[in-house]
This record gives structure tokens, sequence and C-alpha cells, in this order.
């Protein structure tokens, strides 16, 4: 058994459970850590890899998923880049009736929650596809209006506040379970779109999905990605993720609507970053590509961190980011 110190703190002996836990939108979280849409298949993925296990995260967002199936965009559908990755999957999915159908029952509810991760070309089929998850056991439905890998749709919602709430209200009429709204890092003022996102009734923002690029190979002159354009990832857009995440909380956190900060997410301290930035949970998605068991390193970190400041739980430290503000004067760029 382990003794403590007389000069330890006094949440030194808290549980892991204990410290990590925290409700979300009405759903129980058993860590702040959500896994990605689009980097866990539909949940069973990585299930395969021995010693990861869905209970290591809070919540896990499956793929995207459409009215109809999709085959996806031409290969290469990858292509690494310095510090992340790009991506142009094109939304490939088997379709909404399929996955309410034949894979939500095979989800292990007890392991986690499980989140819906809803795309379309029209208001009408994201209503449809969210109509459907709402008829389902899925916990909540995410709307992806920033998927910046298909022709219609998608990112062109989540660049317009008007459009963007305009899909919200929509969705929000037809489902009375906790609506995300994934929003979009390729657009002028991300904390508008935050804000008519809420009045239009979001209960939480995701923040954010990939940031557009390309990648040339000069030996051939062809793009990267077979899509040519595509979504960038990885340890690369942290500081933009981060700096979105403080952007939209300003805006959230007086509504107390949380955030899921993500955005090259890999070690215990970028976690800790956007949850001091204003993120009540943090996602990763890219990490787990290079290491699958990241969710351990990064639970045990944050562990450790409340530990060492003495709080009690990680909702302690969300939004506690020091601005500079306090000393008159201090210049915090240039
Ligand atoms: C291969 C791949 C597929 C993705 N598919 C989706 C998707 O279907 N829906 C969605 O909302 N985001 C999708 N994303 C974006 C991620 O969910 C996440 O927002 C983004 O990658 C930033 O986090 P990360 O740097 O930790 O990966 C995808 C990302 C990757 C790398």
């Amino acid at each position: 058994m382990t003794t403590l110190r007389p000069e330890a703190p006094p949440h030194a002996a808290a549980t892991d459970a204990a410290l990590l836990g925290q409700r979300f939108c009405g759903m129980q979280f058993s860590s702040p850590i959500v896994l990605l849409s689009g980097c866990v298949g539909f949940g069973e993925e990585y299930t395969r890899v021995e010693g990861f296990s869905n209970r290591d995260a809070g919540a896990v967002v499956l793929k995207g998923t459409t009215g109809a199936a999709r085959l996806g965009n031409p290969a290469h559908r990858v292509c690494e880049t310095p510090g992340g990755m790009l991506n142009a999957i094109g939304l490939q999915n088997p379709g909404v009736d399929h996955v309410v159908r034949h894979i939500l029952p095979q989800l292990d509810f007890s392991e986690t929650r499980f989140i819906a991760n809803v795309s379309g070309s029209t208001i009408e089929e994201y209503v449809e596809v969210t109509r459907r998850f709402d008829d389902s056991p899925i916990d909540a439905i995410e709307i992806n209006i920033s998927c910046p890998n298909v022709k219609e749709g998608g990112v062109a919602f989540g660049n317009y506040p008007d459009m963007s709430a305009q899909v919200v209200a929509a969705c929000r009429r037809v489902t009375r379970k906790p609506l995300i709204t994934k929003l979009s890092p390729n657009q002028t003022d991300i904390a508008e779109n935050a804000r008519r996102c809420i009045e239009a009734g979001s209960d939480a923002l995701a923040v954010i999905n990939t940031l557009m690029g390309m990648a040339i190979d000069v030996r051939t002159r062809r793009a990267g990605l077979g899509n040519v354009q595509g979504g960038l990832s990885g340890p690369a857009i942290k500081p933009i993720a981060l700096l979105k995440v403080r952007q939209v909380y300003e805006v959230a956190g007086p509504h107390g609507i949380p955030i899921i900060g993500q955005g090259g997410i890999t070690t215990p301290a970028d976690a800790l970053e956007f949850l001091i930035a204003g993120a009540t949970a943090v996602g990763v998605g890219t990490a787990l590509f290079y290491n699958p068991m990241v969710c351990k390193v990064i639970n045990n970190g944050i562990c450790d961190y409340l530990r060492t400041h003495d709080l009690a739980n990680v909702t302690e430290l969300v939004g506690t980011l020091r601005t500079g503000n306090e000393v008159p004067g201090c210049a915090l760029s240039g």
C-alpha cells in the first residue's frame, strides 16, 4: 500500500478515474480523450491491436457517414508531410442505413461513449442522416460541416456562418441527442461561426478539422494526393488549432458550451495545452497511426500533472490560460 508523505498535496491520492472523469453534454466520459472521426474506422479498428482499449477514451467518434454509401476519392488518399499528413479520403462509408443496422449493434457501449459523425451534400442529407442516428443507440451526434475533401457540401457549409447555422438548426429539429458541431479552420472568423452555431442549438463544438493543403512529387510533377488537395493533420497544425480553440472558447465559454479541442495532439503536454486554452475534452487522431497506445500515455501524463498541481479533476484546468493581461504593459506578440 502507498503511504503519502505528510507534505503531499491533498489530491495526490486521488484515483485516475476521479481525476479524469467528467460529464460532457450529459454523457459520462471516463477520460477527456476523444478518438477522432476518420482515425478509428467505426470504433472497431484498433480493438484488434494488443493492449489497445476503447476504455482509455472518454468517447470514440465514428467515421463520417452520409445518406448513401460513398466510394471515396482516387488513390493516393494519404500523403506524409513534415510533422503531419495530408488526407483526401472523400468520406468513404457504407451509408447510414448500414451503419445503424449492422455496425452499431456490434459496438460495446459498456466500453466508452460512441459519437456518430454526420456529413452530406445538402441540408436535407444532413437532416436525414441525423434523424436515422437519433433513432439509434448512438450517444451523441457530431455534424461535420468542415470536411475539405468532398466537392459539394462539407466545407462549403462550414465556411459561411449563415449556412453553418442553417445546417445546425435543421439537424437540431430532428434530434434530442447531444449535438456537436465540428468547425472548419479554413474560414475567416471561426469565433463568429461558433457563435452562430451555438445560437442555432449546438450543445458542443469540435475545434478544429483539418487545414487545406497539398504536396507535389517533383520527380513526377504529380500531386501527392489523387484528389490533389486534402486536409492537413498532425503536429504541424497544433499551434493553429490551439489558437482557434482559444478564440472559440472566448465565445463558447460564457454560454457553458464545451469544446473538443483537436489538431496535432500527440503528448500529455499537448493535451494539457488544449485544456488550458479552453477545451473541455481533447481529440486524438493522427497520433494513433504511429502510436495506438498513445491514450494511456496521455491519460497518465494528465493525472501526473493534476496531482503535482493539486487539482482534483481535469475540468479545473479548462480555460485557465494566463494571458499576460494581468501584467500591465506586457506585450503578447511582436
Ligand atoms: C485519415 C483521416 C480521415 C478523417 N476523416 C474525417 C471524417 O470522416 N469526419 C471528420 O469530421 N473528420 C475527419 N478527419 C479529421 C479528424 O477527425 C481530426 O479533426 C483532424 O485530423 C485533426 O486532428 P489530428 O491532428 O489529431 O488528426 C479525418 C482525419 C484523417 C487524418
